[in-house]
């Protein structure tokens, strides 16, 4: 199976920015950023980010908001500040790590991005089982192992000295070919080494995830302007958003009205007119967001705040539901 895999690879591989020009740092970055997000949406950031932070260096001394700045529209924000925290620890520790142990010790790193890197960058004989490699190789197998049990599975099966290729040209076969629905099997390298192919049963693999039950909450914003400019507030270092820069906000629960949520979080104010709403899709949650002008805002803000034009908000980071309430305001500046 390896070697019609790897011979498909060779001439079938996608043309991706971080493979033309291989480097740890270039990787680095891009399996930061492609963590649960599509190469396509990647490919709009990776070369901008790689030009605003060229080297390691570069990255582990820039400020935390320019960093999050960059990261805008990526979503997952978390990552941009594992990411930051990474390059500061391959600066401290005196270069890119050189074994797996090494690697798993950098911030945000786990199982796969280990075995990604490992594999990619150092050429070391290492599974990287992400969604893709998941599926491929439950078809394959015909098993419904967990994944650590697909992990040692793999670890077997990859062609020693090959590992990178290998990893990548199974993302590939999953992501373009061997797709979660109606899988091209008769485009498939390897559909001759697939049981689940052989019994009829590919879509069965792997197993179905019990769907989660993603709660709506609504949110309500504040926009208190000043000389055609918006007040926005960082948000603390945990939780949602974190560090980001977001319109003053607070959840409306039950029955309170949206002036008394924001007056229980910010202190004495008068909502004005309802500017929009805006609906947002995160993984553990959907947000109903409503967008109202403030006034009388007499609030005394202790995280650092910043004061933005709606139209080009720059120099902080923003979540893209915040992008989209500036937008309503853009669009309907009352
Ligand atoms: N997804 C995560 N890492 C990847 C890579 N190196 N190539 C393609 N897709 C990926």
């Amino acid at each position: 199976m390896n070697q019609a895999l790897l011979q498909w690879y060779a001439g079938a591989a996608r043309d991706l920015p971080w493979r033309r020009s291989p480097s740890p740092y270039g990787s680095l970055v891009s399996e930061f950023m492609l963590q649960q997000t599509r190469v396509e949406t990647v490919l709009k950031h990776h070369e901008r980010f790689l030009v605003r932070f060229p080297d390691v260096e570069t990255l582990a001394a820039a400020g935390r908001d320019a960093v999050l700045e960059s990261w805008s529209g990526l979503g997952y924000y978390r990552r941009a500040r594992l990411l930051h925290a990474a390059a500061q620890a391959i600066v401290s520790r005196g270069g890119f790590p050189a074994t797996h142990a090494d690697l798993l010790e950098l911030p945000g790193v786990g199982p796969y991005m280990a075995g990604a890197l490992g594999s990619i960058v150092l050429g070391l004989d290492l599974p990287a089982i992400d969604g893709n490699l998941e599926r491929v190789l439950s078809r394959v197998l015909r098993t419904h192992a967990t994944r650590p049990a697909l992990t040692k599975l793999a670890q077997e099966m990859l062609p020693p000295g090959q590992a990178g290729d290998w990893n990548q040209a199974l993302m590939d076969l999953g992501s373009g070919t061997c797709k979660p629905r109606n899988p091209k099997c008769g485009a498939c390298p390897i559909v001759a080494h697939c049981a689940a192919h052989a019994a009829g049963d590919v879509e069965a693999f792997p197993a179905p995830k019990a769907k989660r039950v993603v709660p709506q909450r609504v949110r309500v914003v504040g926009v208190a302007e000043k000389a055609g400019k918006l007040l926005l507030v960082r948000r603390p270092d945990e939780g949602l958003f974190s560090g980001l820069y977001d319109l003053p906000s607070a959840w409306v629960e039950g029955e309170v009205s949206p002036e008394a949520a924001l007056n229980a979080a910010w202190g004495p104010l008068r909502l004005g007119r309802e500017i929009g709403q805006v609906d947002h899709v995160l993984t553990h949650m959907k947000i109903h967001q409503r967008v109202f002008q403030l006034i009388d805002f007499q609030c005394e803000i202790e995280a650092p705040t910043a004061w933005v034009d709606p139209a080009s908000p720059a120099g902080v980071g923003l979540s893209t539901l915040t992008r989209k309430s500036l937008a309503l305001l853009v669009e309907n500046p009352g």
